[in-house]
């Protein structure tokens, strides 16, 4: 039977890891997978979460199953620090998936089941993984525009243009903050604009936010996700643990479905649960543990805040050291976008050209389409990456 199956293209972005590794060059840089590093090129461990982890090594007295809905002290600490102190809060419930991937997909699952002639609009360009999750659910995949490459900003015009159309069988995809790929996001009157068109023509938010706290800080980040799900009557939304408390490999996330009534948001959370069962059952135990502990312990949670806001900060100075120094450069102001975006990534707007000569002739390594991962760069190889980057015509 295997015979039957073609070939697979790979992943873009996981395919090029394999190459950098394979590149001999001592001043090489990896510009593609979507992690944090340090000034050290690290992917490092938080200390709050290693104080949680002995803790927990130290405390914890079974291995049994989780249930359907994962750990409840972690889906009721993350969905107060995604959704704030909203109104939303009162009738929305939360279940514990396997990184926000597997929120994607049992709110994509969930979509389906409730609707199945349902169409999802996701932003162009959006997530690599928005479009294959969806689509794999049975969901019929639209795209309306987002990115402006000229201005690398958003082109808000268009995208509400395309959004006034969407109707009650529509689902709007869209990113709570530090937009992949372009770190392009909406201003808050955008946001504002947007639950108006909802309230008005009832098709359904799914909010997607990966990377809260990364851009300019934990509220300030969902801020316009939670005008947007306090002022509509339903909203899903992804959450990730991932960027954040840096815990990529534990696979933790969240999907949590705000309704009317907090009656249908517990109901709907028992049909994620059923849909979870019929693909990975329960979510693992430790990530959930992990974030628990952190953000029901004052100190670690402080602790945890001024680690990523360490974070951000870093993120933030390289995007200003990099304007700086393409303004020196070039002589020109064309690169200061870098410092409008929020979050790890910039759409550079690269040619494929560009990409591989900048792989081939100045170990740089970018994924196809142009994204940056800003947040994977040290500040000493600012120079040598502007350099570059002039050189090969950007
Ligand atoms: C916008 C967005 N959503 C979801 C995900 C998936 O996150 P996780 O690793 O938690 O599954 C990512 C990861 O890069 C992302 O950028």
């Amino acid at each position: 039977m295997l015979e039957l199956l073609n070939t697979p293209k790979g992943d873009p972005i996981l395919s090029i890891m394999s190459v950098f590794r394979a590149d001999e060059r001592p001043e090489k840089i990896d510009l593609g997978i979507g992690v944090y590093k340090d000034e050290n090129g690290q992917t490092p461990i938080m200390q709050a979460v290693r104080s949680a982890e002995i803790r927990l090594a130290n405390n914890a007295t079974t291995k049994s199953y989780m249930g359907l809905v994962g750990d409840e002290s972690f889906n009721k600490a993350i969905q107060a620090l995604v959704l704030g102190n909203t109104q939303a809060q009162t009738r929305a419930a939360t279940l514990q998936t396997p990184g926000a991937s597997g929120a994607l997909s049992t709110l994509a699952d969930l979509i389906k089941l409730a609707r199945p002639d349902a169409r999802v609009w996701i932003g162009n360009p959006s997530y690599i993984n928005h479009r294959p999750i969806m689509q794999k659910a049975g969901l019929e995949v639209m795209e309306y525009p987002y990115l402006d490459l000229k201005t690398k900003k958003v082109n808000e015009e268009a995208m509400l243009k395309a959004i006034a159309a969407l109707g009650p069988k529509d689902v709007l995809l869209l990113h709570g903050c530090c937009h992949n790929p372009s770190g392009a996001d909406l201003s808050m009157k955008t946001w504002e604009e947007i639950t108006l068109l909802a309230q008005k023509n009832g098709f359904l938010p799914f909010v997607d936010i990966a990377y809260q706290g990364l851009g300019d800080g934990m509220d300030e980040d969902a801020a316009g996700l939670r005008f947007l799900v306090d002022r509509v009557d339903e909203a899903l939304v992804s959450t990730s643990c991932s960027k954040n408390f840096g815990l990529y490999r534990e696979r933790i996330g969240a999907a949590i479905v705000v309704a009317k009534t907090l009656q249908k948001a517990k109901e709907t959370r028992m049909h994620m649960g059923e849909l979870a069962r019929g693909t990975y059952s329960m979510p693992p135990a430790h990530g959930a543990a992990i974030v628990a502990e952190i953000l029901n312990d004052a100190a670690l949670k402080s602790q945890w805040n001024s680690e990523l806001e360490a974070m951000r900060k870093r993120v933030v100075h390289l995007r200003k050291k990099l304007v700086e120094t393409f303004r020196k450069k070039t002589n020109s102001d064309r690169f200061d976008y870098i410092g409008s975006h929020k979050g790890m990534f910039s759409m550079t707007g690269l040619s494929n050209e560009q990409i591989a000569k900048l792989q081939k002739e100045h170990a740089i390594y970018v994924v196809p389409g142009g994204r940056v991962n800003i947040a994977g760069l040290r500040e000493s190889q600012i120079e040598a990456f502007v350099s570059a980057f002039v050189d090969v015509g950007a």
